[in-house]
């Protein structure tokens, strides 16, 4: 029996190496909140998803840990309301799992039994006892200096902690083990031996049953493109997102493939360097109202994070309050003005009302032309009102996913940009 099994784990090895796809490859993104998600609670109305995500997005603006000297990096709050989820597989003999596709992580981890303290997850727990492609790393390992605060444990083994706001830490020994995907343009699986993620022992706070765990799509050195970039021939990766009300298909998350290529009215920026690594920090020169281009006080280098954890948008309060007014003068006295009628959202109309939605666009520093938005990137539906979708923040400006939506949106961690096209993503 045991040479046996030996004997198909070694095909089974023999068939992971041949495997590993060179071209890039798709997977379906899906909204926790979409009618076409696993744990979609349809007595959640629209407005509810809205508001929730927007609270959400309002702790994770204000907890961006942007003071890396005060060594607490990783203090951020959990991506989940309003966020979306991807499909990977894990192990020797794929178990499946849902994670958060998450900009503001690196290292991807997931809860593993035995637990020390796990919180409650619907689907089952990963055990890699049971998958003999799981391998520790020792401590003194390269790959596990990438890991930010790892640490030593008692037989050598690399461990790894993160802490989000909220009192929610995860905390485990960093392993690798193949990861696999369904690849969406041809329903094949497509394997990723030796891939380094978090194996989470002590799992504690406020996280949610939807998620198995984190998967870290940010720039810095642990995370999935970081490792794998080389074999695809390029560092890249895109998604198109769909709004969560959506279900005539799903949004698209590719990694290491073109998207933009023959593509007209592609807006390229700069990504810029700073601390921590994680973050895709843009430099935004204006927010332009039908052609009146509102600029910031302050310097616009590096002055907005692009984020796939949080919902709305956010402009920093001085900046915010100059495009509020644009906003309001171009809807016009014809539309009442609804002030703060549901928190936290700040400017409001009666359904129906706006004649005259405002063109936004942004220019980005480094394009020549600016990105046109439409009004579902930065008005929203609330029961009886329309919303402006975008809210002010004391901390960081925030490009959130709202704004996202029904762009491709390619990140080229070699060239160093961040490129957006406008893009029907059911059909990307
Ligand atoms: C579904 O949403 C309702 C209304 O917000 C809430 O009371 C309920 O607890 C939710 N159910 C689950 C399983 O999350
Ligand atoms: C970062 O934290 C250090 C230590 O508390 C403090 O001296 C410094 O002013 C902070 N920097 C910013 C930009 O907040
Ligand atoms: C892979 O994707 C195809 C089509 O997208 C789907 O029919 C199939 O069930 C998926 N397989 C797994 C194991 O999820
Ligand atoms: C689990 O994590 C919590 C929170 O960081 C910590 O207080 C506790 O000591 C940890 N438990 C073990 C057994 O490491
Ligand atoms: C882009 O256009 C050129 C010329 O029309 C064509 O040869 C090339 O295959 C196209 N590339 C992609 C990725 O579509
Ligand atoms: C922003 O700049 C304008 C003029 O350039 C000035 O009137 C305003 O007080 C400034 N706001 C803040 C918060 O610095
Ligand atoms: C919207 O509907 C709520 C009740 O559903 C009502 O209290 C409120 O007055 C309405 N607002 C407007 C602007 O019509």
């Amino acid at each position: 029996m045991r040479k046996i099994a030996l004997f198909v784990g070694i095909l089974f090895q023999l068939s992971i190496l041949s495997s590993a796809e060179s071209n890039g490859f798709s997977i379906d993104l899906i909204h926790i909140d979409s009618p076409l998600s696993p744990f979609y609670n349809s007595s959640m109305t629209q407005s509810d998803v809205l508001i929730n995500a927007a609270f959400d997005s309002i702790s994770r603006a204000e907890s961006f840990p942007l003071n890396t000297s005060l060594n607490r990096d990783e203090t951020i709050t959990i991506p989940n309301k309003g966020t979306y989820l991807m499909a990977f597989f894990i192990g020797t003999f794929p178990r499946g799992l849902l994670a958060v596709a998450d900009t503001g992580s690196d290292l991807t981890w997931i809860q593993c039994s035995p637990c020390t303290k796990c919180y409650k997850q619907r689907l089952p727990i990963f055990d890699p006892r049971n998958s003999y492609t799981f391998h520790l790393i020792p401590c003194g390992n390269s790959f596990c200096k990438k890991v930010r605060r790892n640490s030593c444990g008692f037989v050598g083994e690399c461990r790894y902690e993160v802490d989000y706001a909220s009192k929610s830490s995860t905390q485990g020994v960093v392993a690798t083990d193949t990861i696999s995907f369904n690849n969406s343009y041809d329903g094949r699986t497509i394997k990723y031996p030796n891939t380094i993620f978090g194996c989470g022992y002590n799992n504690t706070g406020v996280f949610k049953p939807t998620s198995a765990g984190i998967f870290g799509l940010g720039g810095g050195p642990s995370s999935f493109i970081s490792q794998h970039g080389a074999e695809f021939g390029k560092r890249k990766f895109s998604y198109c997102l769909l709004p969560f009300y959506y279900v005539q298909g799903s949004s698209k998350l590719k990694f290491g493939v073109d998207t933009q290529k023959n593509r007209t009215g592609v807006v390229t920026t700069p990504l810029v360097s700073l601390n921590p690594s994680t973050y895709y920090y843009l430099s935004l020169d204006s927010v332009s109202i039908n052609g009146k281009m509102v600029r910031p006080n302050e310097s616009t280098f590096g002055n907005i994070i692009i984020d796939s954890g949080a919902t709305v948008t956010f402009l920093k309060t001085s900046w915010y309050e100059k495009v509020e007014a644009a906003v309001l003068e171009v809807i016009g006295h014809q539309s009442v003005a609804v002030r703060y009628p549901i928190r936290p959202f700040r400017l409001c109309y009666k359904d129906g009302s706006i004649t005259n939605f405002p063109s936004i666009g942004l220019q980005f520093y480094g394009s020549f032309k600016e990105l046109k938005l439409s009004t579902l990137n930065t008005f929203v539906t609330l029961g009886n009102l329309t919303c402006f979708a975008i809210l002010p923040t004391e901390k960081i400006s925030i490009i959130g996913n709202l704004l996202q939506v029904f762009f491709n949106i390619e990140y080229d961690l070699e060239e160093r940009t961040v490129s957006f096209v406008k893009a029907n993503c059911l059909k990307e």
